[in-house]
């Protein structure tokens, strides 16, 4: 697979890149190919993206594998993507254990197929002391229901009486959705040239900086991503404040 000891590590990286990977079916359509065909070619571009953030020394990467809206497609694409997943970790655990990345996913696991789950699972485990790059994969995952779920949360604990709803602050919802235990994305990239979060880290994104790159995920390579890190170092990050 190739991902190699990163050696050009930038002088302040982003900390979170998470990314948007759109583009495929395109890809693949150009090309009179079937769409499935645009997906496997997606997953050497994950490697590629994987490869690039461990050499520049970004300590997190999120990507956006299947969306809780993604079941609408046809099912032999949907049984496609499961099959790819699984393909993914299996063949690329041992490495990505060994090189020091961590795998996380986010989203709602329950309804994926079992296999997944327990394959998901065991890659958490395997890597949990890796600490070079947190690989979040997210599943089946949904910004808006993920924000459902911890409103939820936070009621079960005011119902519980274990907490004031006059306490209840950005904070503590935080505390509660998928993403508590990493950083908000710096940098999120969506390529193919497509304009939309479409669901995707909604609340983590409120001072994310947003660059969409015409590539089709399948091209996408080192350089693209250098070229999204370019344009990120030439924003003015105020946060809602002045420039000093
Ligand atoms: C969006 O492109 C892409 C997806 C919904 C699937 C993303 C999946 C991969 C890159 C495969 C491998 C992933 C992992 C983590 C191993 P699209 O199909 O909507 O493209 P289109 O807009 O051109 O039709």
């Amino acid at each position: 697979m190739g991902i190699v000891q990163s050696t050009t590590f930038l002088p302040d990286p982003p900390a979170h890149i998470a990314i948007i990977m759109d583009g495929n079916g395109r890809w693949a359509t150009r090309r009179s190919l079937s769409r499935l065909k645009g997906h496997e070619q997606g997953a050497k571009a994950v490697r590629e993206a994987v490869k690039g953030c461990r050499e520049l020394g970004v300590p997190y990467l999120t990507l956006f594998a299947f969306s809780s809206e993604n079941w609408k497609r046809p099912e032999e694409e949907v049984n496609h993507l499961m099959g790819l997943f699984k393909f993914f970790i299996k063949r690329e655990l041992k490495e990505l254990k060994e090189v020091g990345v961590r795998v996380n996913f986010i989203g709602d696991m329950s309804r994926l197929p079992e296999d997944i789950q327990k394959l998901a699972n065991f890659a958490c485990e395997e890597t949990h002391e890796n600490n070079d790059l947190v690989l979040t994969i997210a599943l089946n995952y949904g910004a808006q229901a993920e924000i459902v779920t911890a409103a939820k949360l936070l009621a079960e604990q005011v119902k519980a009486g274990n907490l004031d709803p006059q306490d209840i602050c950005e904070e503590k919802l935080a505390g509660f959705l998928d993403t508590s235990d990493m950083p908000d994305p710096d940098l999120i990239i969506r390529t193919s040239g497509e304009k939309r979060l479409s669901n995707f880290l909604l609340w983590q994104s409120a001072y994310s900086e947003l660059v969409f790159l015409d590539v089709l995920w399948p091209d996408f390579d080192k350089t693209c991503l250098e070229q999204a890190i370019e344009e990120y170092y030439g924003r003015c990050r105020r946060y809602g404040a002045v420039s000093v």
